[in-house]
This record gives C-alpha cells, structure tokens and sequence, in this order.
C-alpha cells in the first residue's frame, strides 16, 4: 500500500502491536495516549523505528489521514472527547475497541449488547466518522502477523469504500481477507464473540486462537 498517516489511540498491547504493525511496512504511525513521554511508550517508538512517534491523543487524531481507536471499551468515548471530534471528519476510524465487563470478575460479560455496541454508540458520536469494526474478535499477538495466514477478518460498517481500505490493510498485515458482515450494527455480534474468545482461551489455555469460518 501508499504510505499512509495514522493515528493509533491507545497505548497499550493493541495499539503497540498495530502501531508496531503499520511502522514495519513504512507508514507514519502517531500513538496517542494521555502519558506520550513515558518511558513504555518512549521506548515502543525507538524498537518501532523510523516514522513512529508519540503524542496527545488530540495530536495523534491529528496527525492520522487513518485512525485506530484501542482504548478501554469504558474509555473509548472520553478519548474520543480529549482527541476532540474535528480531527475524525472524513476519516477512516479503525475500532478494536472491546464493551468488557470484568465488575463480577474472570470471565467478562458486555456492559452493552444485543440491542446496540460500542461500535454503534462510536459510530453515532462521530456521524462524520467512517467506523470499521476490526481486529476487536482476535488476541493482539495475532492481529499483524497471523499465525494462521489462511483466515478472514470479520469486519463491518456502513461505508463501504473504508471497508474496502481496511481490507487492503489487513492484507498488507498478512490476513487471507475479509468477511463483510453488513453495517456498524453487525458490532453486535462482532463484540459478543469476545466473551466466549475468552471462554475458549481459558478451556485451552492459549490466547493465540481465533475463530475460522470454513466455507466453500
Ligand atoms: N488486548 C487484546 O489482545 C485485545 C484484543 C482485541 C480487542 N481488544 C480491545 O482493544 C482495546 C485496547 O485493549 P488493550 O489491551 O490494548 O488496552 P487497554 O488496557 O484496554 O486500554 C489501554 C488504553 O486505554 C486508555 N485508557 C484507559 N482508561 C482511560 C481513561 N479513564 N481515560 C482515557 N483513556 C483511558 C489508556 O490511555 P493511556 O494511554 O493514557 O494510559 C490506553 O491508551 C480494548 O477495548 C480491548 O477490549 C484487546
């Protein structure tokens, strides 16, 4: 692909295996956090190398013609707020962005379902957002990189041009492709996979699986 800019919001092992993940193959990647000179995120840009940097998460929006949002699900829309709406219009926005509920311990439940996701409630803070469900359904040691080459993304939302962008992206990170699931809505059933990802990564005790649709 172009080299493109991107700002990743989130510093932690999502956005550093994806920031990590876009600076290898020659893009310019900001991690944005609230904390841009600590030393944890100070020393992922110097292993990141050449065109990885650190800053606000105003200044990583900023800087992104693509964005990844990799907060805390509780958090993602307070970092949408401290990264302020403007810098998102128009843009491509990657969320991975989880709705865990860990209030009664190991394993989680979703603090928003079936009704309506993270994804959505994103999507309808940021109506000038192009929001791409993505990566949320996979451990971060398999987002760039995969183990297993041979398996489909599933993603979704409502534009498809940006769908079509993410996909080139997760081919560039060596995925098969992806599986369209519909509109942002689809987040739903995108999210609640997760809790049973994690249910089956107890039952193995292994984190490095993910889901395989096997079709003709
Ligand atoms: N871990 C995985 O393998 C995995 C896989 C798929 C999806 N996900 C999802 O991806 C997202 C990121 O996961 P993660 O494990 O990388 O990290 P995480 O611990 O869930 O989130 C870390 C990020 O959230 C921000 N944050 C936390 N509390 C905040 C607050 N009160 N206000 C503002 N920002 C706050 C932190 O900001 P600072 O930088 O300022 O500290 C940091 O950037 C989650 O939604 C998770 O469910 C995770």
């Amino acid at each position: 692909m172009a080299a493109m800019k991107v700002g990743v919001l989130g510093s932690g092992d999502v956005g550093q295996a994806l920031g990590r993940g876009f600076a290898s193959r020659g893009h310019s990647v900001m991690i944005g956090s609230r904390t841009p000179d600590s030393g944890k995120l100070k020393a992922w840009a110097r292993k990141a190398g050449k065109g990885a940097s650190t800053g606000s998460f105003a200044e990583a929006a900023s800087h992104g013609s693509v964005l990844v949002l990799a907060t805390l699900g509780t958090a993602a829309e307070q970092v949408i707020d401290l990264a302020g709406s403007t810098n998102f219009k128009g843009k491509i926005l990657i969320d991975v962005t989880n709705p865990l509920d860990f209030s009664k311990g190991m394993p989680p439940g979703l603090f928003v379902g079936t009704t309506d996701s993270l994804g959505e409630r994103i999507q309808r803070k940021l109506p000038q957002a192009r929001v791409v469900k993505c990566f949320n359904t996979v451990g971060n040691s398999q987002m760039v990189g995969p183990t297993y080459g041979d398996v489909d993304m599933m993603i979704c939302g409502n534009d498809k041009a940006a769908k079509r962008e993410v996909t080139k992206i997760l081919k560039e990170f060596g995925w098969k492709g992806a599986i369209d699931i519909g509109g942002i809505e689809g987040a739903r059933w995108l999210e609640a996979l997760v809790p049973l990802w994690v249910r089956v990564g107890i039952a193995l005790d292994n984190w490095n699986n993910v889901f395989k649709v096997l079709h003709e």
